[in-house]
């Protein structure tokens, strides 16, 4: 194709065509086709990507391979370190993505003032004046130790400056803003964003700097850009919560060098982000006593045990179709229980408005809530309470039966960590292995099982005050 002429390039896939196409042909995304131009050099990364193998690459045998030792650096967050797989790693490229005002520059800041004791460090803005970056820092008590600042959106710029400051740590805030002289097409185009990203990891991996990029995210809450950003990174890490509330979670997506199951807890203050060590007890703080609709269960995010709260209100429709709403639990998953529940306990669903919430902006995927939430929702719609020192935990399968859910003694004992006297685990778990602790298990088969454990509001102490 000849230069300056247009074509449609699939962000997902990157699959080019003459003309736009609803339906990539590659990787079956719709409408993710976005006009580029054709580059006068059009650089595949083929070129730079040469840089990780000499010209006599042979074959080792297996035996011979010797075990990678990476070099780490603690970011003075262990929340974040641990995400990170035990800190950052020397010459690897993380990309952290989140929606816009979630913190992803206050986190960065933040860690450049770690870093910047034993590191020295570039931040390079694309987003924001030197004054406002300032600014923030002041806020956060950033010292400045050995960081430099770079408000700039040229690559070409940027390499330069990297060459004369030459930084241990490269922060670049967002990918989405970079441009490069050589690319013809507009910043934030898939091409720009691919080459610009490469040239960068190419960078990194020469000369042995971390880079630290950021990304935008797309309305579906996807990273921006092309999806060989993702594969092009050693670690994409996802910062999310809720704008209005405090906590942030971070959570890696990829990790070449850790696991992708750990998760980092934040809270948003006055003073920037502030690690949270304990992120249980924050999460129950504030639970409502002897109130009908909710229910505490223990999630399982990587190693670390969380308790949750399920909060479900279930109210009669006032139109023919009634509204579903769920924050922090998957829609469809919530579907798929409700109907469960209506045909195996024959409870009257779908002539109420039903809304689920997690309490902390959590978001929780895990099937092992499954029993919480049909217990909330059963609270809810027949006015029973599920007790305050209560925990329940359980995968709930099609025909209402209870499924066994993994390190169940982990669950158990963060919940007995935080006060809850009896748990209600699927009987699976328990006809598989015992589990001897201080607690009171009810085992349950099916969901008709445990409604045992609903209580009538008034037997409650707190229903009675009000
Ligand atoms: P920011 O890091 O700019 O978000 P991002 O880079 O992801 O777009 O953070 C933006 C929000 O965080 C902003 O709305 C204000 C809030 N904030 C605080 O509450 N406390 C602070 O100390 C700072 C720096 C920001
Ligand atoms: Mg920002």
């Amino acid at each position: 194709m000849k230069p300056g002429k247009s074509f449609y390039c699939c962000s997902e896939c990157g699959h080019r065509s003459a003309k736009w196409m609803g339906k990539c042909p590659t990787c079956g995304a719709w409408n993710t086709f976005v006009e580029e131009i054709e580059e006068a050099q059009p650089k595949s990364g083929m070129e730079s990507r040469m840089i990780f193998s000499s010209g006599d690459n042979h074959a080792v045998a297996y035996d011979a391979l010797e075990m990678p030792v990476y070099m780490r650096t603690q970011t003075g967050l262990a929340e974040l370190d641990r995400v990170l797989g035990g800190g950052l790693v020397h010459g690897s490229v993380v990309l952290l993505s989140g929606e816009p005002g979630i913190g992803k520059s206050t986190l960065l800041m933040q860690v450049s003032d770690v870093l910047g004791k034993t590191k020295r460090v570039l931040y390079v803005s694309g987003e924001e004046s030197g004054g406002q970056l300032k600014l923030r820092a002041q806020r956060l008590g950033v010292h400045g130790q050995n960081l430099y600042i770079l408000t700039e959106t040229s690559l070409e710029r940027i390499m330069h400056e990297v060459d004369a400051i030459k930084p241990d740590v490269l922060i670049v805030d967002s990918i989405q803003t970079l441009y490069s002289d050589r690319l013809t097409s507009t910043p934030g185009s898939v091409t720009q964003v691919r080459e610009n990203a490469m040239a960068l990891i190419n960078r990194a991996k020469g000369d042995g700097i971390s880079v630290l990029l950021v990304g935008h995210v797309n309305k579906e809450g996807g990273i921006a850009g092309p999806k060989v950003l993702e594969h092009m990174v050693d670690a994409v890490l996802y910062f999310e919560g809720e704008r209005q509330q405090a906590y942030r979670i971070i959570r890696a997506i990829k990790n070449r060098f850790g696991s992708t199951n750990e998760i980092g807890v934040f809270e948003m203050e006055e003073h920037g982000l502030r690690e949270v060590e304990n992120p249980s007890e924050l999460l129950l703080s504030g639970r409502p006593h002897g109130i009908s609709g909710n229910c505490a269960v223990c999630t399982l995010e990587g190693t670390r045990p969380l308790i949750a709260e399920i909060q479900a209100l279930v109210t009669q429709a006032p139109q023919p179709s009634p509204r579903r709403n769920s924050n922090g639990i998957d829609y469809n998953r919530m579907c798929l229980i409700l109907a469960v529940l209506e045909k195996r306990l024959g409870l009257r669903f779908s002539a109420n408005d039903v809304y689920l919430n997690v309490i902390g902006g959590l978001r929780l995927d895990e099937p092992a809530a499954d029993l919480a939430v049909a217990l909330a929702l059963i609270s809810s719609l027949t006015d029973r309470v599920v007790p305050d020192e209560l925990i329940a935990l359980g995968e709930l399968g099609l025909s209402g039966e209870l499924r066994a859910v993994s390190g169940i003694e982990n669950r158990v004992r963060e919940a007995m960590r935080l006060g809850f006297t009896r748990a209600v685990v699927p009987a699976r778990n328990l006809e598989k292995r015992k589990i001897d602790l201080p607690i009171e298990l009810i085992p349950v088969k099916s969901i008709y099982e445990a409604l045992r454990v609903l209580q009538k509001p008034e037997q409650t102490e707190a229903n009675n005050a009000i």
